[in-house]
């Protein structure tokens, strides 16, 4: 199991892209609505904090699959809305110098466009900006709609504290998080953290949320939480979090295999 570094790639991946994309173009569509209901101006923040290099090169060989910033481009695109600002981080300068190429040439004219920015940074430093970014955007951090996107590969990669500031302050930004369930149970980062499955949506003050089916690799699990009530999504195997099946998937992300009970140590989980 990869936790630090590296683009996680692998047999579930395309699968977690579909997924991204779809909560995406659900959610661009949705701020398309209000914002021609409301006739503002406002633009869709989104900041996606584990992007990665732009493209899956290791994965359905020989073409690879979208990475998650482009996914984003592409659901823009196919919404026909592009009154956005997006940011790309992550913390490998290799990653972020690809995306920059990846990015060009999505673009029409090979360049990349005012509204995208991609940093090189910690990803707990650049939460601290956020509000900032989105003042100079034109919105106040308290009204802006967006999504913040979390793609770890494990328990590192999260900033817990920073995030837990940053939705504080804006409760409209939705969460999508493709929560890494085996690596939060069973990696020491995750026990140091100590962060559950069900601490998710108080952690980050979200009171509606879809849970996904759990990918067979690793239990990662795509989540999504908003303060405003949505539609399930089941036939993509999203559920409402208290639906039955939601309460199931959730049981089973945060169950440990088997335990051993060590007289002495505590419990072992496997
Ligand atoms: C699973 S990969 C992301 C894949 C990408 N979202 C996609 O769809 O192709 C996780 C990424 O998180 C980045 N990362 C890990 N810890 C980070 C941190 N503290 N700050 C910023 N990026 C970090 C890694 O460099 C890696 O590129």
């Amino acid at each position: 199991m990869t936790a630090r570094g590296g683009q996680g790639q692998g047999a579930s991946t395309e699968e977690k892209i579909r997924g991204i994309y779809g909560l995406l173009k659900m959610n661009i569509d949705m701020v398309r609505g209000i914002r021609s209901r409301k006739t503002s101006a406002a633009a869709y923040f989104h900041f996606d904090l584990n992007c990665g290099c732009g493209w899956n090169h290791r994965v359905n060989p020989p073409h690879g699959v979208m990475g998650s910033p482009l996914v984003f481009l592409q659901a823009a695109v196919d919404t026909g809305f592009d009154n956005y600002r997006a940011w790309f981080v992550d913390e490998n300068p290799q990653a972020t110098d690809e995306l920059i190429r990846q990015a060009e040439l999505m673009t029409t004219d090979g360049s990349i466009e005012s509204e995208l920015s991609v940093v090189t940074s910690d990803n707990g430093d650049f939460c601290e900006s956020i509000p900032d970014f989105i003042k100079q955007g034109g919105d106040r951090p308290e009204f802006a709609l967006g999504t913040i996107l979390l793609d770890p590969n494990g328990p590192n990669g999260v900033p817990w504290a920073q995030l837990q500031a940053v939705f504080a302050q804006c409760e409209r930004l939705d969460c999508i998080f493709n929560f890494p369930g085996t690596g939060m149970k069973r990696l020491p980062e995750g026990h140091i953290n100590r962060v559950q499955l069900k601490d998710v949506p108080e952690l980050f003050r979200k009171s509606h949320w879809l849970v996904r089916e759990p990918m067979p690799s690793q239990q990662f699990t795509l989540l999504m939480g908003r303060n405003t009530e949505s539609g399930d999504w089941s036939k993509a195997g999203f559920h409402h979090w208290d639906s039955r099946r939601g309460r199931e998937i959730r049981e089973e992300v945060s169950s440990p295999a088997r335990s051993y009970v060590h007289p002495d140590q505590g419990t072992f989980d496997f």
